[in-house]
């Protein structure tokens, strides 16, 4: 039977409330997502005094001062701090997004920051991707070419077909798009999901791959790909500013073309 209401146990609490210690009159209220999967509790919703007179600008910097400061188990993922590596990626304030690049300055009153939605979550702020990089790997997300030619010649690009990849070699996988997607809650185990299929886009795309015919064939599914119903959630949350739902548009052009 369908089950309408959260399990009990999926319930968030109130949590723990972290009072400023430095006297500061410059603070930000910060509420984080807290669930630690060795203890038998119900996730809780923490919340922070932040002093912000000796924190930098970003989302990510609150966090760091937090983990540093204030609460040393706060869980989250981050490693280049430039908006490159994707791996920040949460939900704050209501939107996906990368820690690094968001300003808490746009944000006015508390924050919130959970962690990326609808997907298993790992602890705190890190969630689950692993059926996303399964996904992501089953696309072939490498250049294929003969072998001969692949061994030992530099593969020219015209200036022309480099300018193709433009909008799609910039994808840092951060999954924002993903996990904004609708379709993507609902049948995230068969629908591939804006950030895949822009990554399959970026292949088939690409003037020196010799398998377009075959990589168009690989996701030509009515669940796999058509279950993208152009709802363009996924390109109004990429922090990359790029167009996955156009590139999905794009492959369903091709299929109905070729
Ligand atoms: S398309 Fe944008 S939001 Fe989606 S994974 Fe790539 S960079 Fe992230
Ligand atoms: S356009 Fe397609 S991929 Fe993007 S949010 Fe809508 S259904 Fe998902
Ligand atoms: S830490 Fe690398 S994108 Fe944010």
């Amino acid at each position: 039977m369908v089950q309408f209401n959260l399990p009990k146990n999926s319930k968030i609490l109130k949590g723990q409330y972290f009072k400023d210690k430095t006297g500061s009159s410059n603070l930000k209220i910060v509420h984080v997502y807290r669930w630690d999967p060795e203890k038998n509790e119900n996730p809780r919703e923490d919340t922070f005094e932040v002093n912000l007179d000796t924190c930098g600008n970003k989302v990510l910097d609150i966090l760091n001062k937090i983990k540093n400061e204030i609460d040393s188990s706060l869980t989250f993922r981050r490693s280049c701090a430039h908006g490159v590596c994707g791996s920040c990626a949460m939900n704050i304030d209501g939107i996906n997004t990368l820690s690094c690049m968001k300003s808490y300055k746009d944000i006015k009153g508390d924050i919130r920051i959970f962690p990326l939605p609808h997907l298993k979550v790992v602890k705190d702020l890190v969630a689950d991707l692993s059926t996303l990089y399964r996904q992501y790997a089953s696309i072939e997300p490498w250049l294929k070419t003969k072998e001969s030619k692949s061994q030992k010649n530099e593969i020219n690009q015209s200036k022309e077909n480099r300018e193709k990849l433009d909008g799609l070699y910039e994808c840092i996988m951060c999954a924002c798009c993903s996990t904004s997607c609708p379709s993507y809650w609902w049948n995230g185990e068969s629908y591939l999901g804006p950030a895949v299929l822009l990554q399959a886009y970026r292949w088939i795309s690409d003037s020196r791959d010799e398998e377009k015919k075959e990589r168009l064939k690989m996701v030509a599914d009515k669940l796999k790909l058509y279950r993208c119903h152009t709802i363009m959630n996924c390109t109004s949350s990429c922090p990359k500013g790029l167009n996955p739902a156009k590139a999905i548009g794009s492959i369903k052009k091709m299929l109905a073309t070729s």
